[in-house]
């Protein structure tokens, strides 16, 4: 039982960290598909930081409070990160304060309200040289900085005894302007010719897929 009590029946409440990030603003727009059954609010890091304890305890007793009013189940749906993956190796303190630090609060809170929590993660956790697709279960292996303070993440949320969901995902794409997809749609219309690099494989992701399943499994586990 959570802090809405058994009498959560009316679809969930979900609070976002990150809402301002291309993952947190698909799930505005499903969540806003759907809003019968889901409450969201999707803070950007100004209105919510998660490197800030004091912040996470009163947006979880806020969000408590607002699932409890409406008689929703609450969620965390962590979409914070220090994304900038370059960036990262030169400012590992401060990614690591975001993608390990962060989530381990946003655990502790949502471990001694009982608030389920899906953090997401991504492939760089592994080294990248298996030669195939990569199991939940296989081995980690980080080889950037951004991927040592992800899986420092993921390891601080498995071991915080919240109820925890980890979601890895790669390559997210909304078709923006400033994206992989987006860009290449807006070469394919200025040219004859286009040039790509061929020594990257990835798997590209849509933002909004991922949404719509995060919120698939966040309504269960609430
Ligand atoms: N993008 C990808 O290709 C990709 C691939 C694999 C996994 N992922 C994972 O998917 C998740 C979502 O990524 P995304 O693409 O949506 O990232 P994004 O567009 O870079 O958004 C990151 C979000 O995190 C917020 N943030 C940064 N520092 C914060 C802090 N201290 N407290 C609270 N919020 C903070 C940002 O807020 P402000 O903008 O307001 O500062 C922004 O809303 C992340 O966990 C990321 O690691 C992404």
């Amino acid at each position: 039982m959570n802090d809405t009590g058994e009498g959560a029946t009316k679809g969930i409440a979900v609070l976002v960290p990150g809402g301002s990030g291309q993952l947190g603003r698909a799930l505005a727009a499903e969540a806003a598909r759907h809003a019968d059954d889901v409450q969201l609010w999707a803070p950007s890091s100004a209105e919510l930081d998660v490197t800030r304890p004091g912040a996470v305890v009163e947006a979880l007793a806020d969000l408590a409070t607002g699932a409890r009013e409406a008689g929703r189940a609450p969620v965390v749906l962590n979409a914070a990160a220090y994304t900038a993956v370059d960036a990262a190796e030169d400012d590992e303190n401060r990614a690591f304060a975001v993608n390990a630090d962060g989530p381990r609060v946003l655990a502790a809170v949502c471990s001694s309200r009982r608030v389920p929590l899906i953090h997401v993660s991504t492939d760089y956790v592994f080294s990248g040289d298996a030669g195939r697709p990569y199991e939940p279960d296989d081995p980690l292996g980080p080889r950037t900085a951004y991927g040592r303070t992800k899986a420092a993440g993921e390891d601080a949320v498995l071991g915080s005894g919240a109820r925890a969901w980890i979601v890895r995902t790669a390559w997210l794409y909304s078709g923006g302007a400033g994206d992989f997809v987006g860009t290449m749609a807006r070469l394919e219309r200025e040219r004859d010719t286009v040039s790509v690099v061929e020594d990257e494989v990835g798997s590209p992701t849509s933002a909004d897929d991922l949404a719509r399943a995060l919120l698939d499994l966040a309504g269960p586990v609430a």
